[in-house]
């Protein structure tokens, strides 16, 4: 039977049982996501299943997605923007939990069928339904609102903890990832597995006609919100929480924390609770900055748009850098030709490969399958057949020049030829190419596995095709990539030798490097200068700051001092500070919060100054790009939206 309904993201029929078949499909679109269009038509169709379950049209409901991506990504963070007042946010809000507490109410049995990711607000809305179906390998939950600076908004906080208790809930909440369907059905978040998507309808069906139903959590997850376990917990829970993420920096973990130590298990309250605080969260600084830096994210995901996926990668130079970029291809499912002059840099390459194969597919079988897609290639006969080639070997000119003439010669025509330099201009190294805008920078930061930014780099000659093609192999790799032009340091580790040689300047000045690095800590950063400089080798340190002209006077000595007496660093067990079992000795500090304040901007300034240069200099296309870069590059506090953002933020508050 058909309805009079004018819906666009939503289909509903009646079928031969009398079950009312709800899918979602949202329109012009490549997935789900509640916006507002779909939630007010969501109301009509309550209204009107409303009325059918009045009339005895129909028996049950079940709702499922059009979608081959999932059930729902939630809602439409594009949307966020428009409210200016946390009493905009609360009104709408109100206006959804009564929509999910009608679904929740209806009389007959309902059911969600959920094949892929069920996230957020589609969570949320899926836990407004009476009973959860899952396709078993497919399927993943969670909660991703915390990195947005949030907590769930659409009675998530209520309806999770009554579904799978209070620890559980406060877990999956708390930490922003995603649960699998195995995980979640532990936990009653969902009550039935199939193992096939064609499964699913059946499934779905014969759950309504039974009049199955969730029940509670179980008795020992529930007890988790008893008052004394749960202050307990909740203690933990914050104590966790602090060792991540500084209150005045992201209060929501803590709010939500609140909140459950509150109400515990009881729902209503938890409603009350999220409606009072979420809309404070969603208007204020911190969680405009992280929609900010998703919506960057997103961005530098669409620059690879239309780019040939690769299958081939051949790595030319095996040591630290080129080995774990082979090591991260084939994690990420490519055919791997490894070549080095040195055939025992290879092998080391490759024991490191196992462990970085290990944490990324998390089994050690998946890993030493994974690992026979990465071929020893001394020969270099990986290079006929690759779709990219990314040279790593040392940063010699006269050895990547010899590299790049011989490449051209032997690789396929639409190869992508990709240097990983730091330092040495595209320009110079394609000078002796015929096609010099065959040639593009992929630079990849250290370690490989762990930094989330890569610079794609473009040389005057560089042809357009070339440059997607890098950066659609960045985006094969889960890699967020930013186009930057060859020159002295590209974007980050210019700006990254700025702050760091202020810190030198501040510490030969005077200033404690303790103070130093903590001003840096509670600005946001994830670690101070002098530990960074640590982390990096204060012999590498010292020659990126030459290339880049830092090499004159008292603050370069400062660190060639060390230098010369043999302290590098983390590698050699001491620089800046002393380093056992690979862990830093950190001092404690016991500055005021105003005085780590200012230093903090002393200390930040070049970096901002040295980001402004490069937006004006066309090193990087934009200021947004810019934050990117040094929010995902050098970890920039996030919270703040990057430096360029933060600085206008400071400049419209004076
Ligand atoms: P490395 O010294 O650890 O490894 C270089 C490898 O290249 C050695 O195994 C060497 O045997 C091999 N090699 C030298 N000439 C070769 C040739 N003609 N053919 C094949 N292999 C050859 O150097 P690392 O640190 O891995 O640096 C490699 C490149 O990556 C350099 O251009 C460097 O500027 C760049 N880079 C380095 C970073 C770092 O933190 N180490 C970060 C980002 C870029």
């Amino acid at each position: 039977m058909s309805h009079e309904l004018d819906l666009h993201h939503w289909h509903l029929k009646i079928d031969a049982e009398s079950i009312a078949w709800l899918q979602l499909d949202c329109a012009d679109m490549p997935n789900n996501v509640l916006s507002s269009g779909v939630l007010s038509e969501l109301a009509e169709i309550v209204d009107l299943l409303e009325n059918w379950i009045e009339s005895n049209l129909i028996v049950a409901i079940a709702c499922t997605s059009a979608k081959t991506t999932g059930f729902a990504y939630g809602a439409d963070v594009a949307e966020f923007a428009q409210f200016e007042s946390a009493t905009d946010v609360r009104k709408a809000m109100a206006e959804v939990h009564e929509l999910f507490d009608r679904i929740e109410k209806l009389s007959v049995p309902t059911a969600v069928g959920i094949d892929g990711l069920c996230l957020g607000g589609g969570l949320e809305l899926a836990l407004a339904f009476g009973y959860r179906i899952a396709v078993r390998d497919r399927t993943k939950l969670g909660f991703p609102e915390v990195r947005l600076g949030l907590f769930p908004g659409f009675a998530g906080t209520a309806r999770s903890i009554r579904a799978m208790g209070g620890l559980n809930a406060m877990q999956l909440m708390l930490g922003g990832g995603m649960i699998s369907a195995a995980k979640a059905k532990s936990q009653n978040l969902l009550q039935r597995l199939v193992d096939d998507p064609g499964q699913l309808r059946w499934s779905l069906r014969k759950a309504l006609l039974s009049g199955a139903k969730a029940r509670g959590p179980r008795p020992l997850a529930e007890a988790t919100s008893l008052p004394g376990i749960r202050h307990l917990l909740a203690r933990t829970m914050r104590q966790k929480v602090s060792a991540k993420a500084n209150p005045a920096h992201y209060p929501a973990p803590y709010q939500l924390i609140d909140n459950w130590t509150t109400a515990g298990a009881d729902a209503e309250q938890l409603k009350v609770l999220e409606q009072e605080h979420f809309p404070i969260l969603m208007v204020g600084d911190t969680s405009k900055n992280l929609q900010r830096v998703f919506f960057l994210s997103e961005a530098m995901k669409r620059l690879a748009k239309g780019a040939k996926p690769v299958k081939r990668v051949h790595v030319i130079g095996a040591g630290v850098m080129g080995g774990d970029i082979a090591a991260w291809c084939v994690a990420s499912g490519l055919s791997v030709t490894l070549q080095d002059l040195d055939p025992e840099q290879i092998e080391k390459a490759r024991e490191r490969a196992q462990k970085i194969l290990k944490r990324k597919l998390k089994s050690a079988t998946l890993a030493r399958n994974a690992l026979q897609g990465l071929v020893a290639d001394v020969q270099g006969k990986g290079v006929a057949r690759a779709d990219v080639i990314i040279e790593a070997a040392v940063e010699r000119l006269d050895v990547k020049q010899n590299i790049f003439s011989s490449l051209e010669a032997n690789a396929k025509p639409d190869a992508i030829l990709a240097t990983n330099t730091s330092a040495l201009p595209l320009e110079e190294i394609a000078a002796q190419m015929t096609q010099p805008e065959r040639l593009v920078g992929i630079h990849f930061f250290n370690p490989v596995a762990s930094m989330p930014l890569v610079e794609v780099v473009k040389s005057v000659h560089t042809a357009d095709e070339v440059l997607l093609g890098a950066l659609g192999v960045v985006k094969q790799l889960g890699k967020y990539p930013v186009v930057v032009k060859s020159s002295p340091g590209f974007l980050v580790n210019r700006c990254l030798t700025a702050y760091m040689f202020k810190a030198l300047e501040l510490g030969q000045s005077g200033q404690a490097m303790t103070e130093i690095d903590h001003a840096a800590l509670s600005f946001g950063m994830p670690m101070g200068p002098f530990e960074l400089m640590d982390q990096v080798g204060l012999d590498i340190a010292a020659s990126v700051g030459q290339n880049l002209g830092y090499e004159d006077g008292a603050v370069a000595d400062l660190l060639r001092h060390k230098i010369e007496s043999g302290k590098l660093g983390k590698k050699s067990g001491e620089g800046f500070y002393q380093w056992i079992n690979g862990k830093v000795q950190r001092q404690p500090c016991n500055c005021p919060e105003a005085k780590l304040d200012e230093l903090a901007q002393k200390l930040l300034q070049p970096l901002i100054d040295e980001a402004r240069a490069c937006v004006a200099e066309g090193v990087v296309e934009s200021e947004d790009f810019a934050d990117a870069g040094l929010i995902f590059g050098t970890g920039f506090a996030p919270f703040r939206g990057g430096p360029l953002h933060y600085a206008k933020q400071q400049e419209g508050a004076a």
